[in-house]
């Protein structure tokens, strides 16, 4: 049956953190053992009230229809507020479209851009839907990784502007990124957008963790510093600063040109994300400084929970990160981090991200998930600290 498919889609290979996560599902049936899932990326608070009411009513007014593929034009307005006022910009409502969550976004941009064989320039190690997303469009991906030195992720930020030459189609930064937690700093985004400009290749900003940042506000977007004439698509979600993981709502910012192309691609996926969810994130943005004040002060302590003991464990090497909600940790002496994270579901019943689900480079790190109550990240380091210290 199997040979009378699409041969492509057969033989691309699920991403490690979903075999980590089927794996432990798997064991957790047959062994009855409950294991704690700390795999994916999100959190265990579910969607405020402010933004569950105004969705509801908008059920109940009977905004069930097909929608703009875009995004409603109020919504639209709303995001360009939102992002006018974060981020001191000056965008249009026809700078943002709507898209069914950040990872909708990625695809419809790998689209739009990549054909077969085209290079893409990554900073990584970076999260496995992106890598695929470029991977289904046969792009040619080129890393540059991030490296752990005296306890912080670097980049070698000279080796980047040299991996992009003319021959380079697409630039993809995600910052702050996951799973590092790594953040590019201004002056890089600055000479970054230069040479890209100069290469006329496109440059891919992923900032959905733009408002998870422990020591300031916002972190820095390349749409501070862009004219409308680059080439330059921003990817944001209400996921990660809105606890709407489950909600499949997210916005790219884009040139505004680009706007019907995406269009076109939406209706032939989604045909637009539902009008009464969209009323859901006009809620969020309308009472972001509320929203996001809260689900930052719950990570920072998550956080510094996690931390006050891992950096002090004997095989492992860290950051603490300034963003983001990920602990990306090396483990000494682990050569194959799928297999460890397997022996550490078995051993302790806890469930861990592999680092090699994040690109080679990510090989010998495990990576776990600190967006959770106080009482289960004690639980998941009492568990993991016999074999990591
Ligand atoms: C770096 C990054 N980009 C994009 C996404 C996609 O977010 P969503 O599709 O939930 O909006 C995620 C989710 O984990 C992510 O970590």
């Amino acid at each position: 049956m199997l040979d009378n498919l699409n041969e492509e889609i057969v033989s691309f290979k699920e991403t490690a953190i979903m075999q980590i996560a089927n794996f432990g599902r798997k064991y957790q049936l047959e062994s009855g053992n409950y294991i704690y899932p700390a795999w994916f990326g999100e959190g265990d608070t579910s969607t405020s009230n402010l933004i569950n009411n105004k969705t509801i009513e908008a059920l109940n007014q009977g905004k069930t229809f097909y929608t703009y593929q875009n995004g409603i034009p109020q919504l639209r307005l709303e995001i360009s507020n939102y992002m006018n006022k974060v981020f001191k910009i000056n965008t249009k409502p026809e700078h943002h479209s709507v898209v069914t969550g950040g990872m909708m976004g990625l695809r419809l941009i790998c689209d739009l851009i990549i054909s077969d064989g085209d290079e893409v320039i990554m900073v990584g190690p970076v999260w496995p839907n992106i890598r695929s997303s470029v991977l289904l469009r046969k792009g040619n991906i080129k890393e540059v990784a991030l490296k752990l030195i005296d306890s912080e992720w670097k980049l070698d930020f000279e080796k980047l502007l040299d991996s992009i030459t003319h021959k380079t189609k697409m630039v993809f930064v995600n910052s702050p990124g996951n799973p590092t937690g790594w953040v590019m700093s201004k002056k890089q985004q600055e000479i970054l957008l230069n040479h890209v400009r100069e290469m006329g290749c496109w440059l891919i900003s992923d900032e959905v963790y733009h408002q998870i940042m422990f020591n300031e506000n916002v972190s820095p977007s390349f749409l501070q510093l862009s004219k409308p004439s680059d080439r330059l698509i921003v990817i944001n979600s209400a996921s990660k600063s809105f606890n709407m993981t489950g909600w499949r709502i997210g916005w790219i910012t884009h040139p505004e040109e680009l706007g019907s192309h995406i269009a076109k691609l939406v209706q032939i996926t989604t045909t637009g994300v539902p009008e009464f969810l969209q009323n859901g994130l006009i809620s969020a943005l309308q009472n972001y400084k509320i929203l996001t004040k809260e689900v930052r002060q719950n990570l920072k302590k998550s956080r510094d929970i996690m931390f006050a003991r891992l950096v002090n464990w004997k095989q492992v090497e860290c950051s603490v990160p300034e963003a983001a909600f990920y602990a990306f940790f090396k483990v000494k002496g682990i050569e194959d981090s799928l297999e460890y994270a397997k022996k550490l579901i078995i051993d302790t019943n806890v469930g861990v991200a592999p680092g090699i689900a994040f690109g080679e480079s990510g090989e010998g790190h495990l990576r776990i998930c600190f967006a959770a109550q106080e009482s289960f990240i004690n639980e998941v380091m009492d568990r993991l600290e016999p074999a990591l210290n």
